[in-house]
């Protein structure tokens, strides 16, 4: 196993509306070990992109965080927002959904990239710029020299996310947390990019952390996934693991819902019925609880997140017992 990189416990998101309270993450736990590629995933507004731009020190205004996030002996939550910055540049890199909401407009691509390299490594001039294009050849951008000098917006959506991954890459972080990648991109651009983080890792010892609604884009390019529901993680263990036998009811829905992997996989899963849990109100005990057709007298208690063999681990009263599981 390898060693803790970066280690959320407990975590905690709310957010204050006009219509109370929301509460998107509840008691997240994860360990993220050196170099190790994790996807995490789970139906949209299960939690996810909260749960990281917390990490990060990103949430919106109207949200704040509890718990632990440990990086190296820090608790990123208790950080300045200037702490924050120098190691969300240098350490941790981030990838999100849509390029161009992390892109500033009417800056060109050079010059952006460059902003990065002055900030946190204090690299300018003709060695900024070898590095720019150094890492413009690493995400495979198709001639970067005349990227340099172009806007966002003369870029087409596949290259923009290529330029946002190259952000994220040049001070060599030791992780990167890469939110829905691909979701805005179409097919075929999709398998290059996935393509192109399965070299980047494989290249640079670096973890990724692969957040997804889509099982399909897992296989191939993590090791290990976690489900998140409810703003918690329900189960974790290898992707293998996971999608032969999966231990949570709300897994096998998860696979049940993805045409390609119930193909691969043979035995047809159980889909999911009924909505996503209301975060100003979530059910007492199991959050699954009214999806679930397992359910029994004991599940109005909240399940412990139970390690099972291997490395799996499911939060479900029943795990391994209900149908599912090793
Ligand atoms: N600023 C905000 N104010 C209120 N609710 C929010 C805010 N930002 C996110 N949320 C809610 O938090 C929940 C979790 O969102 P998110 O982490 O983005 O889900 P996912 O990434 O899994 O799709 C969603 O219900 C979303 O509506
Ligand atoms: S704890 Fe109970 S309700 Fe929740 S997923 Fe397991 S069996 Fe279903
Ligand atoms: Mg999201």
């Amino acid at each position: 196993m390898s060693s803790s990189l970066l280690t959320i416990e407990g975590l905690q998101v709310r957010f204050e509306t006009a219509d109370g309270e929301v509460s998107a993450v509840n008691g997240m736990d994860l360990d993220i070990g050196q170099g190790e590629r994790i996807a995490v995933v789970g139906e949209s507004g299960s939690g996810k992109s909260q749960a990281f731009l917390a990490c990060l020190g990103l949430l919106a205004r109207n949200g704040s965080a509890h718990g632990q996030v440990r990086w190296q002996d820090l608790n990123l939550l208790e950080l300045s927002q200037q702490k924050l910055n120098t190691i969300r540049g240098r350490h941790i890199g981030m990838v999100f959904q849509d390029p161009m909401t992390a892109l500033t407009p009417h800056l060109k691509v050079g010059r952006q990239l460059n902003e990065v390299l002055e900030i946190h490594r204090g690299q300018t001039g003709t060695l900024a710029r070898q590095r720019c294009l150094e890492v413009l050849d690493q995400v495979r951008m198709p001639d970067p020299d005349k990227r340099l000098d172009q806007y966002p917006h003369e870029l087409s959506g596949g290259m923009r996310q290529r330029v946002m991954i190259a952000m994220a890459l040049l001070c060599e972080p030791k992780v990167l947390i890469a939110d829905e990648p691909t979701t805005a991109l179409d097919v075929t651009i999709q398998a290059e990019i996935l393509a192109l983080f399965k070299d980047l890792v494989e290249q640079q010892s670096m973890a990724l952390v692969l957040i997804t609604h889509d099982l399909g884009v897992v296989a191939g390019l993590c090791e290990r996934a976690a489900v998140m529901y409810a703003g918690r993680v329900v189960e974790a263990g290898s992707v293998a693991d996971l999608f032969t036998a999966p231990a949570h009811p709300y897994t096998a829905g998860l696979i049940g819902s993805t045409p390609k992997l119930k193909q691969a996989y043979g035995e047809p899963m159980p889909t999911i019925p009924g909505q996503p849990p209301n975060l100003s109100n979530l059910p007492v005990g199991c959050a699954f609880r009214p999806r679930c057709r397992y359910g029994i007298e004991r599940c109005a208690e909240r399940p412990k997140f139970k390690p099972l063999a291997d490395g799996q681990g499911a939060a479900c009263h029943r795990a391994g017992e209900w149908g599912g599981g090793a």
